[in-house]
């Protein structure tokens, strides 16, 4: 996730005045935050109408071409509080405590006088949730306090530096601040500046926005949250998400799978920067990641097909076909590891494919992949006179060898 030119034209735009907002907020770190992202901000009414200005007037107001003659970029809030207007004899741009006398209301409201130009912005004022933002501010003393929920610091509430991705982004993703308590609950603003007034439209649901991106598609790392490019989290994701001697494995095998940077237990959750396991919705269900290992046990997935008994570490890799259960060439003691009659006919000289034919056609590589893996024993008997029945009876003749009604067992 690079800076573009979405960034530059932002940066242009949202230039801020330093010795206006000095407080110099944090330099990384935070509490955790862990509120649960209102968008009332009882005690950041300046912090709402500063967004407000960023995202809605700087566009006409900035300092290069402060249109009607007001300047809302270099020091906004002394430019409006108690300031007389640039045009308008008479009126008083904010008249603290007094919303009736404040002229910046009538304008945002679009109750100026005929003769007093245009609502602001143009065509036809600001929302109502905007609108009554400014009302509070003002309405409340309209200080020029703005202050942080998590450290009770005050001033302008960003670092310089904040709008550059690698920054904010990193903050939103480790969760070092709640974003939606002055963002709004849903990230578009609520009475301030939505986080889409920069991103690209669709950055909400592109699962790479933020991870993932570089060996496959999905959003899966490599790419962490970190913006590391190798997968130091879980060296196999691309393994498992792309097709291989299995289908691609979804997200919820492993994971809650989000749909939306907003999906419940996604970012914004009560652990940060933290990725889930909920290996409940799998076919391995009851499994266990050690992380500092990089190791799973009570695996199906990696087990011998007869429940939940493999383990496995990135170390392990490359698997081979007896990683997991015998194959061919693993012998009679391994054989009768598996399943029934398995070993008898193994020790006849018969092949995987003999039994298993849609899955393996010459029992060392996997002929379809979504039957390998699935959670169940596929057989097709290639070429045979023999029928399975589906209380496991084996009917027909094989190599000369007639089944009435055999159990495997
Ligand atoms: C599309 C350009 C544009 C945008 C966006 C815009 N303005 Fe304006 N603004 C103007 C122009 C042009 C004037 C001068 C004409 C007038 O007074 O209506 C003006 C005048 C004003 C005035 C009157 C200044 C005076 O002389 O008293 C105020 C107050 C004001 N704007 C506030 C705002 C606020 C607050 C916002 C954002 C919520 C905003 N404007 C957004 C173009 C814009
Ligand atoms: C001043 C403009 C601006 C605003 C406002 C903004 N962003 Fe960004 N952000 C960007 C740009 C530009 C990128 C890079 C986009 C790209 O690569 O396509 C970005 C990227 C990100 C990333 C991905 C970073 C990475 O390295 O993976 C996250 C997360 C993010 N923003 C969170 C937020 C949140 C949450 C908000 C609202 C609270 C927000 N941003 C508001 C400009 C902004
Ligand atoms: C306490 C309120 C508050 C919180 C919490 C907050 N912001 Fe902001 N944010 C603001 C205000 C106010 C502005 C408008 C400019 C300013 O004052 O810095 C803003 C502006 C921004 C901008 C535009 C660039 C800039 O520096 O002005 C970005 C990007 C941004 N916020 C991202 C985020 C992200 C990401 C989070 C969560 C990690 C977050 N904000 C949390 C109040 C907040
Ligand atoms: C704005 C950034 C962002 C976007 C966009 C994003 N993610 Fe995430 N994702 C994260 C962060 C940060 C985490 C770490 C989880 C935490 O903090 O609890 C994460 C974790 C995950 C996890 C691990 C399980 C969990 O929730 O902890 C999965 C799976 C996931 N994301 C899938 C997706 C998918 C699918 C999409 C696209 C629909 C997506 N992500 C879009 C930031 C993002
Ligand atoms: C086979 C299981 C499995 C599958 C399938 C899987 N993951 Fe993961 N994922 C993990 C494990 C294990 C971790 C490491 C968790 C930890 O460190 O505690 C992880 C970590 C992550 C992280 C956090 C990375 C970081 O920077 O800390 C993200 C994001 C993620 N996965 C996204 C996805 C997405 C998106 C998908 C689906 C496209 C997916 N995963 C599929 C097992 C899986
Ligand atoms: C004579 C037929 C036959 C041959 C040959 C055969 N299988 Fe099977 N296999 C079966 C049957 C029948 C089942 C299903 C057992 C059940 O329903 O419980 C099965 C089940 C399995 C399972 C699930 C776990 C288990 O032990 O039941 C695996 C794994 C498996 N076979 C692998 C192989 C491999 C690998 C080969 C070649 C080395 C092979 N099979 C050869 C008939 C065969
Ligand atoms: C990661 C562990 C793992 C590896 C590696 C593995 N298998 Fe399997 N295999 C399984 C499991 C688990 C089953 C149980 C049935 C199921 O879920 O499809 C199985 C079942 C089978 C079956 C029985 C038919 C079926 O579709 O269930 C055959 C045949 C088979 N594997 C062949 C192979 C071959 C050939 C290779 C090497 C290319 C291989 N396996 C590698 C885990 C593995």
């Amino acid at each position: 996730m690079r800076p573009n030119l979405i960034v530059s034209l932002s940066l242009a735009l949202f230039a801020c005045d330093d010795t206006q907002f000095s407080n110099g907020h944090k330099g990384g770190g935070g509490d955790g935050g862990g509120a649960d992202g209102g968008s009332t901000l009882p005690d950041q009414a300046w912090c709402a109408v500063q967004q407000i200005i960023q995202s809605d007037c700087l566009a006409c107001h900035g300092a290069a071409y402060p249109s009607g003659g007001l300047d809302l970029e270099t020091d906004p809030h002394a430019a409006l509080v108690g300031a007389p207007s640039p045009t308008y004899a008479g009126q008083t741009l904010v008249v603290a405590g007094d919303t009736d006398s404040s002229f910046l209301l009538a304008k945002v409201s679009g109750t100026q006088a005929a003769d007093q130009g245009g609502a602001m912005p143009p065509p036809s004022g600001l929302s109502a949730d905007r609108v009554e933002a400014i009302a509070t501010w003002i309405a409340e003393g309209a200080s020029d306090e703005c202050t942080d929920p998590d450290t009770g610091t005050t001033g302008s509430y960003h670092p310089d530096g904040f709008e550059d991705p690698a920054v904010h982004g990193l903050e939103a993703k480790l969760h070092e601040q709640t974003c939606t308590d002055c963002h709004g609950a849903d990230l578009s603003g609520g009475a301030g500046l939505s986080c889409d007034s920069c991103h690209p439209a669709g950055w909400r649901t592109d699962c790479t926005f933020c991870h993932g991106g570089v060996d496959n598609s999905t959003g899966a790392p490599p790419e962490s949250i970190l913006d590391e490019t190798t997968d130091t989290a879980f060296g196999a994701h691309t393994r498992h998400v792309e097709e291989n001697t299995h289908a691609a494995f979804e997200c919820s095998q492993c994971h809650t799978t989000p749909t939306d940077v907003l999906s419940a237990g996604h970012l914004f959750d009560s652990t940060p920067g933290q990725a889930e396991l909920t290996f409940g919705a799998g076919l391995s269900p009851v499994a266990s990641w050690t992380s500092a290992a990089l190791s799973c046990s009570n695996l199906y997935c990696h087990g011998n097909g007869q429940g939940n008994n493999g383990s496995v570490t990135v170390a392990d890799a490359p698997l081979s076909c007896d990683s997991c259960h015998p194959d061919q060439t693993s012998g009679r003691d391994a054989w009768d590891r598996m399943s029934g009659a398995h070993e008898d006919h193994l020790r006849e000289g018969l092949t995987c494919q003999e039994c298993h034919n849609d899955t393996t056609t010459n029992g060392t590589s996997i002929a379809t992949p979504a039957l390998h893996v699935n959670g169940s024993p596929d057989i097709a008997f290639s070429g045979y006179g023999v029928s399975r029945t589906s209380a496991g009876l084996c009917t027909g003749t094989c190599h000369g060898e007639g089944h009435t009604n055999e159990s495997w067992d």
